[in-house]
């Protein structure tokens, strides 16, 4: 089985946030998980360089688009590299294999008649990159961002979304997965009740010049959103590799925010079936972190710098926070007092005082050495028992991250963890040592054992350093983690536990 995924390339103004992290660790938690099962994944992102935002940006540092998307590239690989971001190929529009293809995609388009020239006369919006009409404009302000936008009358290139509105429609209401979740496949069906505008996908270079080359027009570039959406099949081979792009094409999902999802779900599906290419498989979008009821953004000064999150608390923590904290497609509210909260409970109370304990008492009374059990019986098989809880852990979470649904996830996995610690309570391995009931003994060490050996799977494609350092103090070998290894009796009797330090030291705050 092959999976494709894709993120948003972002914007190179200004550097990577909390929002920009969070459709990555969330691709990430995804192409783990699909390489666990065995697949053969193809995950990208990249950054998106052209455009009037970014000129206007680097103008304000004296620099020019060049050199300043060069400056601030790195720090985009960095937080990826810093967050453990499995990504294999990073984009960027500015690259030549990505601008061969768009001006292949417009040649054709053109050819076809799908592209003409005309007057174009309307308003801009330069943060956004978007044309409004003069209804759609509020108060002289954009109506997504509600900044101010210009008025522009020139000669461009448009695209003939129009003519394919009906084929979308259809296209839509026939595939229910097409875009996710429920609530954007509704705000996109009801925004396609009114006729579409052809797009306007030029720049004159005597206002722009930064963007790609048109093939028939000397004097315009294409408008970053046209060529932008492109790379999603110039990463998988387009006119370049055609048995790689039979391979990955379509897309499994693009996975983005809910800002761009007019862009992805109507402009894209369109531009790609005029050119005779299937759409993707599905469009997710994802909801916002705001700050209390904010947006963040510059002018407020209340934008959440990933890297000093993750300085401060650690990769896996700040992933673990995003991940649980909200339901997948939701808003969300970004605050300290949030993740520290869940540090502490979850990841310190939970699931590293069962890893240490655990390993304390195999120790104490094992000398270190994991014991064996005794036979299974039917009181093992019910629900509630640890046997039968693991065994059913693996569709719990596949289930969950089919929906996508990551915090359904990881409150699958957290019940197990619970419900051992609860376990330990119950039973007071101290008073089984004490009395010398060691049959019992051997059984809970090694139901215990059982229960850490596959969360520590389970944690792989969410706290994938976590899962590391867990699985070097149960003992266990790189190929241990094997998604078909989560259930009851794999973990082996006779295997020596390296006891390391707590995995998650409460913070006070
Ligand atoms: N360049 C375009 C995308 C082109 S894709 C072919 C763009 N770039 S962006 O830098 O503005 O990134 C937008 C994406 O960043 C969103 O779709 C979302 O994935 C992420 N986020 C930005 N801010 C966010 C939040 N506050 N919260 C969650 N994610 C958000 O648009």
């Amino acid at each position: 089985m092959k999976f494709y995924i894709t993120t948003p390339l972002y914007y190179v103004n200004g550097n990577p946030h909390i929002g920009h992290s969070y459709t990555n660790i969330a691709c990430d938690v995804l192409s783990r998980f699909k390489r666990l099962k065995g697949d053969e994944v193809l995950f990208s992102t990249g950054t998106d360089e052209y455009g009037q935002k970014i000129r206007d940006a680097a103008l304000e540092k004296e620099m020019t688009p060049a050199a300043f998307a060069d400056m601030v590239v790195p720090r985009f690989r960095e937080l990826w590299k810093k967050l453990n971001i499995s990504y294999d190929d990073f984009i960027r529009t500015t690259e030549a294999r990505h601008e061969k293809v768009v001006a292949q995609i417009l040649e054709l388009l053109y050819k076809k008649g799908d592209l003409y020239e005309g007057e174009y006369s309307g308003w801009y919006c330069t943060p956004c990159e978007s044309f409004w009409t003069k209804s759609q404009i509020v108060e002289g302000t954009c109506p997504d961002c509600k900044r101010p936008v210009e008025h522009i009358k020139e000669r461009n290139f448009f695209f003939r979304l129009s003519k394919y509105q009906k084929w979308l429609v259809d296209y839509i209401g026939s595939h229910e997965d097409f875009i996710l979740p429920a609530i954007r496949r509704n705000e996109i069906s009801s925004f396609l009740k009114n006729p579409l505008n052809d797009l306007c996908i030029s720049r004159p270079k005597s206002r722009l010049s930064w963007g790609v080359e048109i093939p028939f027009s000397q004097d315009h570039v294409t408008y970053v959103w046209f060529d932008a959406l492109i790379n999603y099949i110039t990463v998988c081979g387009y006119g370049s590799d055609n048995r790689r792009f039979k391979k990955f094409w379509p897309a499994d999902i693009h996975m983005i925010g809910k800002d761009i999802l007019r862009m992805h779900a109507v402009n894209w599906p369109i531009m790609l079936h005029a050119a005779g290419i299937s759409p993707p498989r599905t469009i997710f979008a994802h909801g916002w972190w705001k700050i209390g009821e904010d947006k963040m953004s510059k002018s407020k000064g209340n934008i959440v710098d990933p890297l000093s999150m993750v300085d401060k608390y650690g990769v896996d923590a700040y992933r673990y926070f995003l991940l649980r904290e909200v339901p997948f497609g939701m808003d969300g509210s970004f605050s300290e007092g949030a993740l520290i909260s869940r540090i502490n409970s979850d990841l310190a109370n939970d699931l590293g005082n069962l890893l240490h304990r655990t390993l304390s008492m195999i120790d104490k009374y094992f000398s270190g050495v994991v014991p064996e059990r005794r036979g299974v019986s039917d009181t093992d098989n019910i629900p509630g028992a640890l046997v039968y809880e693991i065994n059913n852990l693996t569709s719990k979470i596949e289930t969950a991250v089919d929906k996508i649904n990551f915090s359904q996830a990881l409150v699958s996995i957290w019940e197990l963890i619970n419900r051992a610690n609860k376990f330990i309570e119950q039973k007071a391995p101290w008073k089984l040592s004490k009395e010398k009931k060691i049959d019992e003994l051997k059984d809970m060490m090694y139901d215990l054992y059982e229960v850490l050996r596959v969360v520590s799977i389970a944690l792989l494609p969410f706290l994938p350093m976590t899962s590391e350092e867990m699985m070097k103090q149960l003992g266990l070998k790189k190929e241990d983690a094997d998604i078909k290894k989560i259930g009851f009796g794999h973990g082996k009797a006779g295997t020596r536990i390296n006891k390391g330090s707590p995995l998650f030291p409460r913070i006070e705050s």
